[in-house]
């Protein structure tokens, strides 16, 4: 535990230069502790886990090995972004599993939200474990867990209570004994994210917004369909990209879409239209425990509209969520 607690006197990063010192540091430690052994990862494609493998790619190459589960509850091109930048820019040893289908058959008529969460988490870590397994002599396992992921155990081993239960990737079995590799668990995500620019990771992948371990699993609302999340996913693409045009991206911490299990008569080629309503939730906060919600100028607001009920199938109406945290909380889910 004692090694878990950041010293008082661990300068910040802040700029490239400390950035480029810490990178040299760690390299050293990684190569030291690794030798020629492997290691393992689990790369989501967030900024956290990406930071860990091209630290680790920097320092030991393809004894990396990392494992992008696709879930098939990811964004819009995520997972080829993942292949791209990993496999093809770095030239990682990358293993990249679609796993889809074994996800929305379990996930199938499962409306409750923690049993939905508790599925994909479960899924998640039989799908990473049947991976491990399937690789041999891998002695590490690497982690981006950073120091928030921390004061945050620390504060659930003193019972406090939180709203919803988050999930994300547990560790592998007692029988896969391995040593762990956590070379940024003392740092803040501002520090991860200077790092992952020091690092050469697109600009894109490194102010990535949050996004929930069970993805959009918790923005279909209710029981997943294959219908409804394919018209989530190109309508929460719509939304991005016009985020992006408006120069919104980089002033709001969060925004998505969340499609609830309903549908309303509309009219589309002046026919009835039965669709879902698209909800558009864009909020700022600062620990995501409270949330307010960001002003969008009606004109963006009417040209996400315009263009996801013209171009998405199945969506005949297009809603604001005004709600800030609490009452609502920042996910429907
Ligand atoms: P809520 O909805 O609780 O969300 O206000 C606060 C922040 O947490 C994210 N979130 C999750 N992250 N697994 C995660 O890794 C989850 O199950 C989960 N649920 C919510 C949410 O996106 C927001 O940033």
């Amino acid at each position: 535990m004692e090694n878990n607690k950041r010293p008082d006197s661990m300068a910040r990063i802040e700029t490239k230069e400390a950035a480029l010192a810490f990178i040299d540091e760690q390299v050293a430690i990684i190569r030291r502790t690794v030798g020629d052994k492997k290691v393992l990862l689990a790369l989501s494609g967030g900024v956290d886990s990406s930071v860990v493998a091209a630290l680790l790619i920097k320092a030991i190459g393809k004894q990396l090995v990392s494992v992008h589960v696709n879930h098939g509850l990811l964004r819009k091109g995520e997972p080829e972004q993942v292949v791209e930048v990993f496999r093809n820019q770095l030239n990682a040893n990358l293993v990249y599993v679609d796993a889809t289908d074994r996800f929305l058959d379990k996930l199938a008529g499962v409306a409750d939200p923690e049993k939905k969460r508790k599925i994909i988490g479960a899924e998640f870590i039989r799908v990473f474990e049947e991976e491990a397994r399937k690789l041999e002599g891998i002695d590490f396992l690497a982690q981006g867990t950073i120091y928030p992921d921390i004061l945050e155990s620390i504060k659930q081993a003193e019972g406090k209570k939180a709203v919803k239960s988050h999930h994300n990737v547990g560790g592998l079995p007692d029988d896969m004994k391995m040593e762990m590799v956590e070379q940024i668990k003392l740092l803040y995500k501002d520090e991860v994210r200077v790092l992952g620019e020091a690092l050469v990771l697109p600009h894109a992948m490194v102010y990535r917004q949050p996004f929930p371990g069970p993805g959009l699993g918790v923005r279909c609302l209710g029981a997943i369909t294959r219908d409804r999340l394919a018209a989530l996913r190109e309508a929460d693409a719509i939304l991005r990209e016009e985020f992006d045009i408006a120069g919104l991206a980089e002033r709001v911490w969060q925004y998505f879409v969340a499609i609830p299990d309903i549908k309303s008569v509309g009219v589309r080629n002046e026919s009835r239209y039965e669709g879902w309503p698209a909800i558009i939730r864009a909020v700022n906060t600062k620990d995501a425990m409270s949330a307010t919600v960001e002003e969008i100028p009606y004109a963006v607001l009417h040209k996400i509209t315009a263009r996801i009920t013209s171009e998405v199938e199945g969506i005949n109406r297009v809603l604001y969520d005004l709600t800030p945290k609490p009452s609502g909380t920042i996910e429907w889910e």
